[in-house]
């Protein structure tokens, strides 16, 4: 008999990337979460023949009926939603941490749960000695601590940890613009452009991660008390200048520069989004790239997903990303 796995953020770019690494396994049962069961995207995995339940991250009654009979659960919490609406980011941490607190309890209870796989990122202010805070990172990097203190939970729990999507580029501040009077694409970034950049190439590398650990389950015995196990799911880190230079080449946009400007510039061009964004590529300059987040904290285990049976060889860089977009109208 197949096997149960519980989806959420279904209808997004993680959860659907999960879905569509698992939609074809006769091994697993897929059920996706959503607010909305009439959205457009939740109607295309119905009409895929997903079992899709309405239940609210907000509504812990409403998770722990939706967690019922799961044997795996894929949980990522969305910080840019509550972000964008304005409240700051203090607030939207702790909108997020909620939320991912009520997921984690949820799932806790739910009796027959072998292996929760939790979408995180590392928590920046501990990673770098107080020195840069990153509020959609710092948030998640709580929840993995209440995660850690769950002796029901945490030796349950795969946190995997998510680089750079490949497709930020529609996001202005990750968006190059041509200059003319210097004849080539021009990148703004708060951080020099020899600093490194985790990328997670495609989104759905995340659910190719989670389908390869499902069929070669991660050891659950070597890690501290409170340690985690981690999978840095990646495919890579690039100096920031190779990296959008590839994307230009790639594109066929010639040459790329990316210049770097002071923090309340890039904060000046980009608003709250920039303070957000600027945050992270600071934290990737300040922890630079022997340490991009190699140890997370004491007792945790870290791998690296291209060493993963089952999932080295399914991965897509950010290369074949792009390779595979027409960039003409860009
Ligand atoms: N961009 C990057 O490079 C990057 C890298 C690593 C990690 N991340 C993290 O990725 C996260 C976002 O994931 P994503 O890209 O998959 O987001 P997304 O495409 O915007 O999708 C968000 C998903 O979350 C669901 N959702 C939001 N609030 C909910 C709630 N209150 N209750 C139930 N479901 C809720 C939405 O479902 P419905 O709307 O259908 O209810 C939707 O499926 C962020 O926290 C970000 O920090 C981003």
């Amino acid at each position: 008999m197949s096997k149960l796995i519980v989806v959420t953020g279904a209808t997004g770019q993680q959860g659907s990337g999960v879905i569509n690494a698992l939609s074809a396994n006769p091994d697993w049962r897929i059920r996706g979460l959503t607010r909305n069961l009439n959205s457009e995207k939740a109607k295309v995995l119905i009409e895929r023949g997903i079992e899709m339940i309405a239940a609210d991250f907000d509504d812990e009654g409403s998770l722990t009926n939706a967690f019922i009979g799961a044997n795996a659960i894929f949980a990522v919490t969305d910080f840019y939603e509550p972000f964008g609406t304005g409240i700051g980011p203090e607030k939207a941490m702790q909108v997020e941490y909620d939320r991912g607190v009520k997921l984690a309890r949820a799932a806790a209870k739910t009796l027959t749960l072998e292996t929760y796989y939790w979408s995180t990122l590392p928590a920046a202010k501990d990673l770098s000695n107080g020195e840069v805070e990153v509020p959609h990172f710092d948030a998640k990097g709580a929840i993995d601590a209440y995660i850690k203190n769950d002796p029901v939970l945490n030796p349950k729990t795969i946190f995997l940890l998510t680089g750079f999507y490949a497709s930020n580029f529609k996001y202005p501040p990750f968006t190059p613009i041509y200059s003319k009077p210097a004849g080539q694409y021009i990148l703004a970034l708060p951080a020099k452009s020899s600093s490194h950049l985790p990328s997670l190439g495609s989104v759905n590398n995340i659910g190719i991660t989670v389908s390869g650990l499902l069929q070669h389950p991660y050891p659950s015995t070597a890690y501290g008390p409170k340690g985690g196990r981690y999978v840095h799911v990646t495919t890579g880190k690039y100096q920031i200048q190779d990296y959008f230079s590839k994307w230009a080449e790639i594109a066929g946009k010639g040459k790329l520069q990316v210049l770097s400007v002071p923090f309340e510039q890039f904060e000046g061009l980009h608003g709250m989004w920039g303070t957000e964004l600027g945050l992270m590529v600071k934290f990737w300059e300040v922890v630079g790239a022997p340490r991009m987040w190699g140890t997370v904290g004491d007792g945790d285990i870290m791998v690296d997903s291209r060493d993963l049976e089952g999932v080295r060889d399914r991965l897509v860089s950010a290369e074949d990303v792009w390779r595979q977009e027409n960039w003409d109208q860009f």
